[in-house]
């Protein structure tokens, strides 16, 4: 007997061959991926720095890759890509491949940017991977060595009669540097005429040259030169005194009662950078904050390496969630153009 054909018979079996095939080619996808995951890395990766070259990230960076490198089996490359305070080098990790050959080292900036810039093209609490908080550094207010004050005292008299003259150099728009500047000015009740540069390398190197008044600089490139009386230093931005900095008073020390600047730096990668991937960057940026030469170095500059439970997801995360609740009301207030 001939049973009769309907379009059941057809439609099952093709129906079957179709979702084989794409739990076959989803099995297949999953494989690579781990396979991936297991090979990582196995080429250069790029640790992207948003500021110029010399300056204070560039320096963390540079010192930091070398380790990290090495504790991961590949060279880790600094690549400088400036712009708008760091913003132009987050917008294009946001959008980079997540695959874990393309990390971002980012300061305060990372929190202060959603409040600086009315069109952001990413979210810093949605469009990255957080690795791990690095290190905080302290800042100190400079001058030219030839600037007429001598202390901070000396140095407001002077900027509440010449102020307008006065210039201020900073890293542009969301740079910590703009940051510090902002907060001194508001303290002295003064507008400076402040001069944008790509980064503090080479707003510092245009302070030593004497075509710039003032700049608040991290200590990361400066205690040499602060050391060496090339620049005039009026104080440091943190409560306390630093210990490589003895004789330096304090902003607060000197009248400015409550300044408090500290710069957090953290280290990123795309939203969607796999598991096992994140994991190996994390256990990378251990060894190499670990590293006693490394700890020496930063010793030197009055740099805090933060403790290990920062250098973690929830220990970067959470704090730049805090970081941008706690700047964006002030910068908002503050009228910042952008
Ligand atoms: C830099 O690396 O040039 C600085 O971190 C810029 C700044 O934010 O002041």
């Amino acid at each position: 007997m001939k049973l009769p054909i309907t379009r059941h018979h057809f439609v099952m079996p093709v129906l079957s061959l179709i979702l084989g095939i794409s739990a076959l080619s989803c099995a297949g996808i999953a494989f690579a991926q781990s396979k991936a995951n297991e090979k990582f890395p196995d080429r250069p990766i790029s640790l992207i720095v948003p500021f110029a070259a010399g300056g204070p990230t560039d320096i963390v960076a540079r010192l930091i890759a070398v380790p990290m490198g090495k504790s991961l089996g590949e060279t880790v490359i600094v690549e400088n890509v400036l712009g708008a305070g760091g913003t132009v080098a987050a917008t294009k990790v946001a959008k980079a491949k997540p695959d874990g050959y393309t990390l971002f080292i980012y300061h305060i900036g990372m929190a202060t940017a959603p409040a600086l810039h009315d069109k952001l093209a990413y979210d810093p609490m949605k469009d990255f991977e957080y690795i791990g908080q690095v290190v905080d550094v302290p800042m100190v207010l400079l001058a030219r060595k030839d600037f007429p004050p001598n202390n901070l005292k000396e140095l407001i008299a002077y900027l509440k009669k010449n102020g307008n003259k006065v210039t201020m150099a900073n890293a542009g728009p969301g740079a910590v540097s703009q940051l510090c500047g902002l907060v001194f000015m508001d303290a002295i009740g003064v507008k400076l005429t402040t001069i944008p540069y790509k980064g503090t390398g080479p707003a510092f190197n245009d302070l030593l040259g004497g075509q710039v008044d003032l700049l608040c600089d991290q200590t990361t490139q400066t205690l040499p030169f602060i050391k060496s009386d090339k620049v005039k230093t009026y104080g440091v931005t943190t409560p306390k005194r630093l210990a490589s900095l003895p004789n330096v008073p304090t902003l607060d020390e000197g009248g400015l009662k409550g300044f408090d600047v500290k710069v957090w730096h953290g280290i990123y990668a795309p939203k969607g950078t796999p598991a096992p991937i994140m994991k190996k960057l994390n256990t990378a940026l251990k060894v190499a904050l670990s590293d006693p030469a490394i700890k020496a170095r930063m010793d030197e500059s009055s740099i805090d390496i933060v403790p290990m439970a920062k250098v973690s997801e929830p220990g970067l995360k959470d704090h730049l969630e805090k970081e941008i609740n706690r700047w964006g009301p002030l910068i908002r207030k503050a009228n910042i153009p952008d």
